[in-house]
């Protein structure tokens, strides 16, 4: 049987989710609710990485245990995707038996191959990727996805024989066009395995937390092998009951896709298909990139600061308008931009307007004529053509993954139902003749094409599809695109009044509103005698870190530019203490950082943390906080 298994990346759990962590699990849901609707068994799966470094050190930095962290940030996952009316299948956590047991599995088998082998490790490092980058990948010394300077690092791994698969890689992506896609990224992975391919380092010895090694005491699995390995152990691989795996992965005629960012590209098309191969396991079908939601043209991410959180919009809003909105606004596999003035103008002009007062009028037109839907069901040929072109165009565009084109494909097919209404003027021939047949007719045609246009609407907005067919009195139930028929609208049933679907906003109003909030909006009063809890402290996460550089920042009396070495990685710090303090006479001091505030620009430079010191006397003087020279850079403060 024709089977459809679809995944988001698993999300780490050091950060809550913002809008490109629903971005990708939207589309997972619209395109596994689409094959739904075409009638495939399908199976969705989500769900968290919780191993790791980073994770690690976030929980150290809240004073709690990694699992801790999970748990919290897990819940509000879980919290989140019940208000998107995400319909996944299945929620796999890293930290669960089930899946320890299936990476066990892919190791012991990995190693079976004879594909692993011990060596020391030594390049430069992100610790926010978890991965090593070549001197040549850098840029400017930092990291090309975090921007972050990469720190070098050397130690003893097991190495995995990924060169050992270049060619069979190359193979699949020249034999199997659709296995990377969009097309540009399916040319720069091969352009990266053709420059050749290095054996990877896939153990770690200075992580603790994440699953031991099969066979080599002292070491965890490298998060990456331990993560993408989700996609299996979720469907039982390596556990006794092995059913959905044999259903969803092993079947021949099954479709198995990934979707995830660019920026995961390289793990997903190049490390995972390596690691199935050595494996002796079936590739995925294919892995689907998409791009970035950005904000002042920078990847939106929690490092860089800048992100989205759904909770105003989507209290304000509704999940479905948000919904549409990523799904129109991005062109699936290119970047976009967010921002709340273009989520308004689309909210009032498609949603309150194109969707919500076509629906409206004609529900209410049926229940003034007749009290009830139209009572005889027609044809109407002009109408039934657009349908047929419009289910076709959607089926195209769905099946190429270009969800903006299948939601345009909706909406023309709504604004020629408009068109239809407004040119046959049903409310005058109503006056002219009463119920008559005429205006059964038009009705009949126009409330029969916004049920089918609601039909195609389901993947993408659920609730919204469900209540419109609520309210022209169909059976309001997952639809089937086999009972997307013309003709099948129950006629003569109840019509209830209409409800404003997407009630229309004054954007300057609203904006407005939103400037008075945030500026009377204070952070939560401390207790009474102005104590804060030990969790208010905890919040703040100071390291100790080792300048390795300092210089004055031009023009300015008091600034001075600092890198700083906070063990796994370098951050660079403006301070002002260049009155006091000579940059040469800095290098060196070990000095404590507040790691986690908001970056922010000192004359045009920019600071990524900030240095403490003590004020001294009247003027304030910045005396610099310094730890003893044996203190490691890294280490936590508290
Ligand atoms: N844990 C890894 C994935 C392991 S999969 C075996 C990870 N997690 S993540 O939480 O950092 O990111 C998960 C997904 O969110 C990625 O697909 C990433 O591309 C996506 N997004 C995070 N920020 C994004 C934007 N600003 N825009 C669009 N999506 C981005 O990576």
């Amino acid at each position: 049987m024709k089977t459809f298994y679809a995944t988001t990346p698993i999300y780490y759990v050091n950060d809550l989710p913002h809008i490109g962590h629903i971005y990708t699990t939207v589309v997972t849901d619209v395109l596994t609710r689409y094959h739904r609707l075409v009638g495939e068994k399908t199976r969705y799966l989500t769900g968290t990485d919780e191993h790791g470094q980073n994770i690690e050190r976030a929980a150290a930095a809240q004073g709690i245990a990694p699992i801790e962290l999970a748990n919290q940030v897990v819940a509000r996952y879980h919290e989140l995707w019940r208000t998107f009316d995400i319909a996944h299948d299945d929620f796999i956590r890293t930290t669960e038996p089930r899946h320890r047991r299936g990476v066990e599995e892919i190791v012991r088998r990995i190693e079976a191959s004879g594909d692993l082998y011990l060596d020391r490790h030594e390049g430069w490092y992100c610790a926010s990727c978890e991965a090593f980058y070549t001197e040549k990948e850098l840029v400017d010394g930092k990291c090309p996805v975090h921007e972050k300077p990469a720190a070098w690092q050397s130690e003893e791994n097991v190495f995995f024989r990924l060169s050992k698969y270049a060619k069979p890689l190359l193979e699949t992506y020249r034999t199997r066009p659709d296995f990377v896609r969009p097309e540009n990224r399916r040319a720069e992975v091969m352009s990266f395995v053709e420059a050749g391919l290095k054996d990877i380092s896939v153990s770690r010895t200075n992580v603790k937390w994440g699953v031991p090694f099969p066979g080599r005491p002292g070491h965890v699995v490298y998060v990456w092998l331990d993560a993408l390995s989700n996609y299996v152990t979720a469907l039982g691989f390596g556990s006794e009951d092995d059913a959905l795996y044999r259903e969803f992965w092993l079947n021949a005629e099954g479709r198995r896709v990934h979707l995830i960012g660019k920026d995961i590209l390289r793990f997903h098309a190049v490390y995972w298909p390596a690691f199935l191969l050595s494996a002796g396991l079936p590739l995925p079908t294919s892995v689907w990139a998409h791009g970035w939601w950005l904000r002042d043209a920078k990847k939106m991410s929690k490092s860089v600061g800048n992100v989205v959180r759904p909770d105003a919009l989507v209290r304000d809003f509704g999940p479905d308008a948000l919904r549409y909105f990523l799904m129109r606004e991005m062109a699936f596999g290119q970047d976009a931009s967010f921002s709340d003035q273009a989520f308004l103008e689309r909210y009032n002009a498609d949603l309150a307007n194109d969707l919500g007062n076509t629906v409206s009028r004609i529900s209410a037109l049926c229940r003034q004529a007749f009290g009830t839907s139209p009572p005889e069901p027609c044809e109407e040929n002009e109408i039934i053509a657009a349908w047929g072109r419009a289910r076709q165009d959607y089926r195209t565009a769905m099946d190429d993954f270009a969800f903006h084109r299948g939601l345009e494909t909706i909406w023309r097919f709504l604004s020629e139902i408009n068109g239809y209404v407004v040119s046959r003027e049903p409310w005058k021939v109503l006056k002219d003749e009463g119920r008559s047949g005429r205006v059964s007719r038009i009705l009949y045609a126009a409330s029969e094409g916004v049920r089918l246009a609601a039909g195609l609407l389901w993947p993408f907005m659920p609730s919204t599809s469900r209540k419109i067919f609520a309210l022209l009195g169909a059976a309001p139930e997952d639809p089937k695109l086999a009972d997307l028929e013309w003709g099948r609208l129950p006629t003569g049933a109840a019509i209830a009044p209409a409800e404003a679907l997407f009630p229309r906003v004054d954007t300057a109003a609203y904006f407005a509103a939103k400037e008075e909030s945030a500026m009377t909006d204070t952070p939560a009063a401390p207790e009474s005698d102005g104590r804060i809890s030990i969790q208010d402290f905890q919040r703040v996460q100071l390291v100790t870190g080792r300048v390795v550089e300092a210089e004055r920042v031009p023009k300015s009396n008091k600034l001075v530019r600092l890198q700083v070495d906070l063990g796994s990685e370098r951050r660079q710090v403006v301070a002002g203490i260049a009155a006091q303090y000579e940059p040469e006479a800095l290098v060196g001091r070990n000095v404590v950082i507040v790691a986690n505030l908001k970056p922010a620009k000192l004359m045009g430079v920019e600071s990524d943390g900030m240095v403490l010191a003590a004020t001294v006397g009247e003027a304030g003087e910045p005396s610099l906080l310094e730890v003893a020279a044996d203190v490691p850079p890294g280490s936590t403060v508290k």
